[in-house]
C-alpha cells in the first residue's frame, strides 16, 4: 500500500503497542500504520519485549520503504546516493 507521509513530523504515543495474544493487537496496528504515514512512534507496553518486537517491525516497514523509493530512483541518482 502506498504510503501518503502524511503525518511526517509527528509523533504519536501508543500505549499498549505490544501484541501478546495470537496475530496482530490494535496497539501494534495502531503503531506501525502511523509509522507507515510517516509519524515517528514512541511505542509504550508493559511488556517491553513486545513493544520491541513492534518497533522492529516498524524499523523493517521503514527500511522496505527506502529500498522501495529507492528503485523508484533513476539509475543515476540511485548510485549517486550509495
Ligand atoms: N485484536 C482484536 O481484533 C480485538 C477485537 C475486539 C476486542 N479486542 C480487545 O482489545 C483488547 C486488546 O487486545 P488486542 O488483541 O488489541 O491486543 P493484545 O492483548 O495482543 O495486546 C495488548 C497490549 O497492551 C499491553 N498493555 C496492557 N495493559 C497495558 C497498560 N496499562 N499499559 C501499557 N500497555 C498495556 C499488553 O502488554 C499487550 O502487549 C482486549 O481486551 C481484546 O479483547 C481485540
Amino acid at each position: 500500500m502506498a504510503m501518503s507521509n502524511r503525518l511526517a513530523g509527528k509523533v504519536a504515543i501508543v500505549t499498549g503497542a505490544g501484541t501478546v495474544a495470537e496475530g496482530m493487537g490494535n496497539g501494534k496496528a495502531t503503531a506501525l500504520l502511523l509509522a507507515r504515514e510517516g509519524a515517528r512512534i514512541a511505542a509504550v507496553d508493559l511488556n517491553r519485549a513486545a513493544a520491541e518486537t513492534t518497533a522492529e517491525g516498524i524499523r523493517k516497514g521503514r527500511r522496505r520503504g527506502d529500498r522501495a523509493r529507492r528503485r523508484r530512483q533513476p539509475l543515476g541518482r540511485r548510485s549517486r546516493d550509495r
